[in-house]
């Protein structure tokens, strides 16, 4: 017999996704599952300053800087591609130095200066590398585009990169899967004042 188009939909919520399955920890033992949640006396006090607004926090220790930002802070600005160090996308500023904000636990930046895509322009002017960014159309879905700002921004400030070839190989950590390296590289060339 046919199922009605009624019963086929019945049916899919009795038997949630793999998706609603992980998010709900079914499977998972309580034990284990009890183990896994920090108890307060296992949280840790983290004090930083992002986009010069000072956070006092009680994390989970494991809290990656990236964590922080986007669930904690509401920056969302900052984006996790791989989540494994490998994409740059997730590249923000701390006191001026460019890191993977993924591959680093927020508890150890305490007294830091966190500089997102969100805290770069100033009194409403975009910083030059965003505006450099838009007159050279470097970028095409946008994913990849903070982390590519934040880290020419940390490139910048590093002084070592002199010509087209520098930047291609000093920006290398920053992949761009819509492939606009060579209008990324037209633009941080237009900050640097090379164009
Ligand atoms: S999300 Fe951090 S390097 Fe890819
Ligand atoms: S603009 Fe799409 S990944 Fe870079």
């Amino acid at each position: 017999m046919t199922k009605k188009p009624s019963e086929k939909s019945s049916g899919a919520s009795k038997d949630p996704t793999r998706r609603r399955k992980v998010a709900s920890g079914a499977g998972v033992p309580s034990a284990v599952a009890a183990k896994a949640r920090p108890t307060t006396s296992d949280m840790v006090s983290v004090s930083l300053v992002v986009n010069n607004v000072h956070h006092s926090l009680a994390l989970d220790p494991r809290t990656t800087l990236l964590d922080l930002l986007r669930e904690h802070l509401d920056l969302t600005g900052t984006k996790k591609g791989c989540d494994q160090g490998q994409c740059g996308a997730c590249t923000v500023l701390v006191d001026g130095r460019r890191i993977n904000s993924c591959l680093t636990f927020a508890a150890m930046y305490d007294g830091a200066q966190i500089t997102t895509i969100e805290g770069l322009a100033r009194n409403g002017a975009l910083h030059p590398l965003q505006q450099a960014f838009i007159d050279h159309d470097a970028f095409q879905c946008g994913y990849c585009t903070p982390g590519q700002i934040c880290s020419a921004v940390g490139l910048l400030a590093e002084g070592r990169a002199k010509t087209a070839d520098e930047i291609r190989e000093l920006m290398s950590g920053n992949i761009c899967r819509c492939g606009a390296y060579t209008n990324i590289v037209a633009a941080i060339q237009q900050a640097m004042g090379q164009s």
